[in-house]
């Protein structure tokens, strides 16, 4: 069983970037610039936004954090994204999800400009991403494709099955391990919390992409010896025998399933890092992008 790092392999992607940062700055070109967008204190969310600023110190990058209080009306947040489309400084930016309830997520995402839309979740983006056009692609699935092609695991003519069918991640995913690719030609089943017989689905699965936010739900048991498994859950788990009260979990019970797979994804460090590295990668493109 070979452990799938995306710790390790975040950090490659994030030097290739930071020399191209460096170069940029020798060029005396723009140096990149991302903005996040954080509504409401969610502790998860905050934690990941400001994992996204930090990797962007890293890098090289500029940052902006705008912090919205969570009682934030709709027309504030559409108001504030008018100013950041107009912003000739910010190449591009992200509004983290999810949103409080008051504000109607698909206007709001609609509301980007597509060339900023470096999470990839606009309809014009994710219309070019269907068709395979050159776009943005959303962060979580373009880290598992980067993943997968770094660690030369074969997906074509494979049978890949995705559980789950979010916007974010597994309708996406399931889209691109379709396409003809590099990483990619394979036999998808996407399959959701409708899906009958999932064991007998998951049994016959090369490669297993798991992201339906339910901890701990993939077992030994639902899977075949040399399955390629992704783990894209991270829930908060309530451990009173942690410091801080929980442990984070997967979707992928990890003790049954790793002894059975050929390649298996850590939570954490796994798919999340890559996730962070790719919307860097993003942000370099929609920077350059505007050179153009
Ligand atoms: N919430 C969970 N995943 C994501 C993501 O990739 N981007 C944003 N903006 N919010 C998220």
């Amino acid at each position: 069983m070979v452990i799938l790092d995306g710790k390790k392999t975040s950090e490659d992607i994030k030097n290739e970037i930071a020399k191209a940062v460096k170069n940029r700055k020798n060029e005396g070109k723009k140096t990149p610039h991302l903005a996040a967008v954080l509504v409401g204190s969610d502790g998860a969310s905050m934690t990941y936004v400001n994992s996204k600023v930090k990797a962007c110190e890293k890098v090289g990058f500029n940052s902006t954090l705008i912090e919205l209080p969570e009682n934030t009306t709709e027309d504030q947040l559409l108001d504030e994204i008018k100013d950041l489309n107009k912003d000739k400084n910010i190449d591009g930016f992200i509004i983290q999800l999810p949103l409080p309830k008051q504000i109607n997520e698909q206007k709001v995402l609609m509301a980007v400009d597509p060339n900023k839309d470096v999470d990839g979740f606009h309809p014009v983006n994710v219309g070019k991403m269907a068709l395979d056009l050159s776009t943005f692609l959303p962060a979580t699935p373009y880290g598992i494709l980067e993943l997968l092609e770094r660690y030369d695991i074969e997906t074509s003519g494979k049978n890949v099955v995705v559980i789950g069918r979010s916007h974010i991640v597994g309708r996406p995913m399931s889209i691109l391990m379709s396409q003809k690719r590099k990483v990619g030609n394979a036999t998808v089943t996407l399959a959701h919390s409708r899906t009958s017989n999932l064991k007998e689905i998951t049994a016959k699965a090369d490669i297993i992409v798991a992201a339906l936010g339910i901890p701990e739900f993939l077992k030994g048991d639902m899977v075949k010896d040399g399955v390629v498994v992704v783990d894209v859950g991270i829930t908060r788990v309530k451990d009173d025998t942690k410091k801080r009260g929980y442990r984070l979990a997967g979707d992928v019970d990890f003790n049954s399933v790793s002894p059975k797979s050929a390649y298996i994804t850590p939570v954490p460090g796994g798919v999340g890092p890559m996730t962070i590295a790719m919307l860097l990668k993003n942000t370099l493109l929609a920077c350059e992008r505007n050179e153009s």
